[in-house]
């Protein structure tokens, strides 16, 4: 008899928990990438790539592969396949949680200020009076930089984006940063401000501490509102939960 959980993953909590989980007994632990990047890493335990076609189709692949437990560990930014999430472990009575890395907190001497979207952030650097930005931004934020043509942008993603504005410089980076790493780029790039998301997690706050040291203004987009499931921001939190979501029977032993 083995139970089934379901990761949605892409980030290192996801990862770790996979990991934490994957050679245990009687539990079959499948990891599920969208598939955005050509050469992902491989998650322990099963894995599926690509998605499942909106909230109907995750639904029907949680009944036909007897899913016990929905996890879903995607990232802060990824609002579209947590909705999915929500509805579809509605619609298959699979209980849900969500797995969020905490966001980051100021601390003396940081210099952030939040946006609700990249507009009110251009305004935000536009008023900052930056002129040499490095962005650490998603796919969807890219072509909204076009909106603030007198900025030299330099754009840092682990893939290249598909299109990039003028005023856009693309540059590879994959995660984690170390302080200094991201200081000597900050200095040798002239950069005078910071543009990046919420985002939270250790890899990526080393560019922020960079900042903060350099003396430089960072401009961030706060996260998408949370849904309504149980949520936890630690992967030893998330152990405990499935541990309580197994013995309690509401993840059933098939
Ligand atoms: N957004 C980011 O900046 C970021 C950063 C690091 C990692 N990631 C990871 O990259 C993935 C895609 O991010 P996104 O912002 O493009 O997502 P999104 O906008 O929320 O999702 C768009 C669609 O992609 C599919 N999808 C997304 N994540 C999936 C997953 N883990 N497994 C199967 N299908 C998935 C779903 O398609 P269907 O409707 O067809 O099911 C979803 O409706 C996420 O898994 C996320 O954890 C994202």
């Amino acid at each position: 008899m083995t139970r089934h959980v379901l990761i949605l993953g892409g980030t290192e909590e996801a990862y770790a928990l996979a990991e934490a989980l994957a050679g245990r007994g009687g539990l079959r632990v499948v990891t599920s990438l969208a598939g955005r990047t050509a050469s992902p890493r491989r998650p322990a335990g099963d894995f599926r790539v690509g998605g499942f076609g909106g909230p109907g189709g995750m639904a029907a692949w949680l009944r036909a592969e007897d899913v016990a437990a929905l996890v879903d560990a995607t990232h802060p930014f990824a609002e579209a396949i947590s909705a999915e999430a929500r509805a579809a472990a509605g619609l298959a009575g699979v209980p849900l949680l969500r797995l969020e890395r905490p966001a980051w907190e100021a601390g003396p001497g940081d210099d952030w200020r939040e946006a609700a979207d990249p507009g009110e952030a251009l305004a935000l650097l536009d008023g900052l009076g930056a002129r040499r930005v490095l962005a650490v931004i998603g796919r969807r934020e890219v072509g909204a930089l076009a909106g603030a043509p007198g900025i030299a942008f330099l754009l840092r993603s682990v893939e290249p984006p598909e299109a990039l504005p003028p005023n856009v410089r693309w540059v590879q980076g994959r995660g984690p940063f170390a302080v200094a790493g991201e200081a000597a780029l900050l200095q040798a790039e002239r950069i005078n401000a910071l543009f990046c998301r919420a985002s939270g997690g250790a890899g990526g706050r080393a560019k922020l501490d960079a900042a903060r040291d350099l003396g430089l203004p960072v401009v961030m987009l706060r996260r998408p509102a949370a849904g309504m499931a149980p949520s936890v921001g630690t992967v030893d939190a998330a152990l405990a939960w499935l541990a309580r979501a197994g013995s309690s029977g509401t993840m059933p032993r098939r």
